[in-house]
């Protein structure tokens, strides 16, 4: 179908001295694993620029063009002093970037590697740290979760202020989390996520908690306390090892603090600090830390000892995390399964407008547009229309559109596209996964029965769906 042709391909649109809605494209400054950073300037604003768009095309990863609604979706709902003021963003169809005040601070893990892999300032450290709870818990407030704190993520001034960015892997409590369904497994960098972010966990703030404890060990001994693991077994130590005592690499780091450290990497989310606010007042006012054993601990636990939490982990649960404040949790989730094949123009309006109703009918309800795809290329062509991601996108964009009439918040609406060899299969068990309360899907007269598995599938989505399944016919 050749869906990808009519959107213009983000290499194209992205090189230095192109302008985009104002923005003159600068020198680019950062090439990452999911995104591209680039300097840029607009008449009108004053303060220096930077535009982060996805990267899209060929061994690019997926999850980059799901990076991108996310981290946009943030920036745009946030209002705090510690993150970049939006200066204006595109969408994923024509351009998609985020444009962004680009702050003077240097990113933490600079600062680390400059001074040798350690801040010899013990006080240095606090300081930044507390800083960093600060920040951290007016995203908490906000009902936003990082998940993704390292140091490359947190710019520091001169004076130890700081500044959080890249919200690419971050969940509001708010709105739909599209990370949940792509990724099962953990999402972050390995040496700072929380267990229960190995275990897919991506709704408890405490996460951030012993994020920040990863980091405070890494700034105060210059090891990483779990490594930096490939695997997800390597992963998984950490719901039951205990990290290294800090006062056994550096016995200059004071009781009180190690053991601030250790509770802030405690396995079990409710045995942590359980709010970044409390990490700062106790950084903040030593002689308040309680101490327990492990403020004195000189060595690493015993064999034996070791064994015990492996057991105790071998059931790990992950705490109980306490719902957020909002009741949007018990919304219904509506899913429209949107098959961009089909050119049925009266079907699409007829979904398009039961979507519009279902969705006034229970203002507490979402959507999510759901596409499969059945397999997207082992072998990447240089035309980002022949890439898993350039396909993808194209996908995201027709979604987009099918839903653009709906004129509906982004809060309640979102996309998907899921790979799958088996679509029925599939969308059963997303529907699963998300407990979802209604399946939208459209039958089409104008598909001949026999050269479309989709009429199978509707019978399969029928019959296994774990919630009811409305068809919207184009004929009656
Ligand atoms: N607003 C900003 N101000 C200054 N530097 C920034 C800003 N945003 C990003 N950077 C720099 O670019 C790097 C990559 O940005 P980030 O948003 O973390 O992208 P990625 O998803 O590739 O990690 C950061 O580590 C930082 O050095
Ligand atoms: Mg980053």
């Amino acid at each position: 179908m050749g869906i990808n042709k009519t959107i213009e391909s983000i290499n194209d649109i992205f090189q230095e001295g192109k302008e985009i809605d104002g923005f003159l494209i600068g020198e680019e400054v950062h090439r990452g694993g999911m995104a591209v950073l680039y300097e840029a300037t607009k008449e009108g604003i004053e303060y220096p620029i930077l535009l982060k768009v996805p990267r899209v095309g060929r061994d690019q990863p997926v999850e980059s063009l799901i990076g991108f609604e996310t981290e946009l979706t943030i920036m745009k709902s946030l209002k705090s002093p510690f993150v970049p003021r939006l200066a204006g963003a595109g969408n994923m169809a024509k351009k998609p970037y985020i444009a962004m005040e680009r702050l003077d601070g240097r990113p933490l893990d600079q600062i680390i590697e400059e001074q040798g892999g350690k801040l010899s300032d013990i006080q240095q450290t606090i300081d930044i740290v507390s800083n960093v709870a600060l920040a951290i818990a007016s995203l908490h407030a906000q009902d936003i979760i990082h998940l993704d704190l390292k140091p490359e993520n947190i710019l520091v001034t001169k004076d130890n202020k700081v500044a959080i960015i890249d919200f690419g892997l971050a969940h509001h409590t708010h709105y739909p989390d599209l990370l949940v369904e792509q990724m099962r497994k953990g999402v972050g960098s390995a040496p700072y996520i929380a267990p229960e972010q190995v275990m897919g966990i991506r709704n408890d703030w405490r996460s951030d908690i012993f994020a920040m404890g990863t980091i405070l060990y890494e700034m105060l001994t210059g090891e990483l306390p779990f490594g930096s693991p490939s695997t997800i077994n390597g992963l998984k130590n950490r719901m039951w090892s205990e990290a290294l005592p800090l006062r056994a690499i550096r016995k200059e780091i004071p009781p009180w603090l190690q053991e601030v450290v250790l509770r802030c990497m405690e396995p079990l989310a409710a045995n942590r600090y359980q709010s970044a606010t409390r990490l700062r007042q106790l950084l903040k006012s030593p002689e308040s830390v309680q101490l327990t054993a492990r403020a004195e601990k000189l060595y690493p636990n015993s064999a034996w000892d070791n064994m015990k939490r492996w057991f105790r982990a071998a059931g790990y649960e992950p705490s109980p995390c306490p719902k957020p404040s909002s009741a949007l949790d018990n919304a219904p989730l509506i899913i429209a399964a949107i098959d961009t094949r089909q050119n049925d123009d009266v079907l699409r309006e007829r979904m398009q407008n039961t979507a519009i109703h279902l969705l006034q009918a229970y203002p507490e309800s979402r959507l999510i547009c759901l596409s499969t795809i059945s397999s997207t290329p082992t072998f990447e062509g240089n035309a980002e229309s022949e890439t898993a991601s350039g396909i993808v996108r194209g996908h995201l964009v027709q979604l987009m559109d099918w839903a653009k009439p709906l004129k509906m918040s982004t809060e309640r609406v979102s996309f998907h596209v899921l790979e799958a060899m088996d679509p029925a299969s599939r969308i059963v068990e997303f529907a699963q996964d998300n407990h979802a309360s209604m399946i939208l899907i459209g039958a089409s007269h104008k598909i001949p029965a026999k050269v479309t598995p989709w009429r199978t599938s509707m019978t399969k989505i029928v019959e296994e769906a774990p919630c009811s399944v409305h068809i919207v016919r184009s004929s009656n």
